[in-house]
């Protein structure tokens, strides 16, 4: 690899992706890709914390493979790999959980919202998820972990881990930094914008999904919940037009104030078309790559393998140090 800083991020593979994940993390990945030796991981393992239909798992891997590829990840460039094909991520999670206290994964935000959504499934891995995250991120000594903003409190246990394990060991690990993008790292809902845009949302209307035709894609920003001021203005008092803005700002690549100025006095009608078939021209392209891409399984189980080889090689570089720092033996190979 170059001697370049070491980026690392990764989705869960759990059902059509979202306008959401793409702002908050796909685009960013694309755009930093070249200034790192970046690392882009499905987090196969992370979606077990709620029921997963195996067969439905087993597709969607291969859709979010698909997917990174037709948004302008680089395979040859890059490492893509799926989290359970390095098992030094399971590993490593395990040491990590002795230094870990429950206090502090009982108070996370996301443990808290889940185990809300799916009470009757409040499993252990539910709540001990930020330290696998913890575990996908220190394996490759990262600096850089581009995330949306919901991510960030399990980046602040991951780092708080990581200085907790230095300490006590010897310094072992980078200390990771977030990149949160000042626009987009939390895209709403377009039915309830107080509420972050989920594809779990059981009001579809309420999320652009990757896999959205035109049409429709249109018709839901059509349906988009405003107010009834009619200013086309950003503003905390205006959350609904302000998402709007941010979603076309960063589709169209203007500024906010840029797209405040292109639609001064439109209305509203107008205005979501235009945010609309914005949306529309980007999420088409990829679409239509993705689903070509899915046509060439051999392609994307190579694309996973050789990624995995690639992680496999850091990743265990790290896992040997640190049994190593602990105490543990190393196995002689006879
Ligand atoms: P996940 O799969 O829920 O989401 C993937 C990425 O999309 C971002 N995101 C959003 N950004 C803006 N607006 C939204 N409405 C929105 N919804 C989701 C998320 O912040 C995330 O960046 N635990 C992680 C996956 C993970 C990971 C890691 C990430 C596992 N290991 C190591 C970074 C590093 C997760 O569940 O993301």
């Amino acid at each position: 690899m170059e001697d370049k800083k070491v980026l690392f991020s990764a989705i869960q593979p759990s059902g059509i992706l979202t306008i959401g994940n793409y702002l908050g993390a796909l685009k960013n990945f694309k755009k930093l890709q070249n200034d790192y030796n970046s690392i882009f991981s499905l987090a196969d393992l992370h979606t077990l914390t709620v029921s997963q239909d195996p067969a439905t798992l087993r597709k969607n891997i291969y859709e979010l493979t698909a997917l990174y590829i037709a948004c302008g990840l680089d395979p040859e460039q890059s490492i893509i790999f799926a989290q359970s094909h390095v098992s030094a991520h399971t590993e490593l999670a395990w040491v990590l959980n002795t230094i870990c206290y429950p206090g502090e994964l009982s108070r996370m935000t996301q443990f808290k919202d889940k185990s809300r959504k799916h009470e009757d499934n409040i499993n252990m891995g539910l709540m001990d998820y930020p330290v696998l995250m913890a575990s996908d991120i220190l394996l490759y000594q990262t600096e850089l972990v581009p995330i949306g903003a919901d991510q960030k409190q399990h980046l602040e246990l991951t780092r708080d881990l990581a200085i907790r394990f230095n300490n006590k060991y010897s310094e072992t690990f980078k200390i990771p930094e977030p990149y949160v993008a000042k626009t987009g790292a939390r895209v709403m809902s377009l039915q309830d914008p107080t509420r972050k845009m989920s594809k779990s949302d059981e009001n579809i209307n309420a999320f652009i999904s990757m896999d959205d035709d035109t049409d429709t894609i249109i018709r839901k920003f059509k349906r988009a919940v405003t107010d009834s001021d009619n200013r086309i203005i950003f503003s905390s008092e205006k959350p609904g037009i302000s998402n709007l803005l941010t979603i076309y700002s960063l589709f169209a690549n203007k500024t906010i104030e840029e797209a405040e100025k292109e639609f001064e006095g439109a209305g509203y009608g107008d205005f979501k078309l235009k945010v609309g078939e914005a949306v529309a021209s980007v999420i088409e392209p990829i679409r239509l790559e993705k689903n070509k891409l899915l046509q060439n399984k051999d392609y994307l189980d190579e694309v996973l393998a050789n990624g995995a080889n690639k992680a496999e090689r850091l990743a265990y570089k790290t896992l040997a140090k640190v049994y190593r720092k602990i105490g543990l033996v190393p196995r002689k190979r006879i």
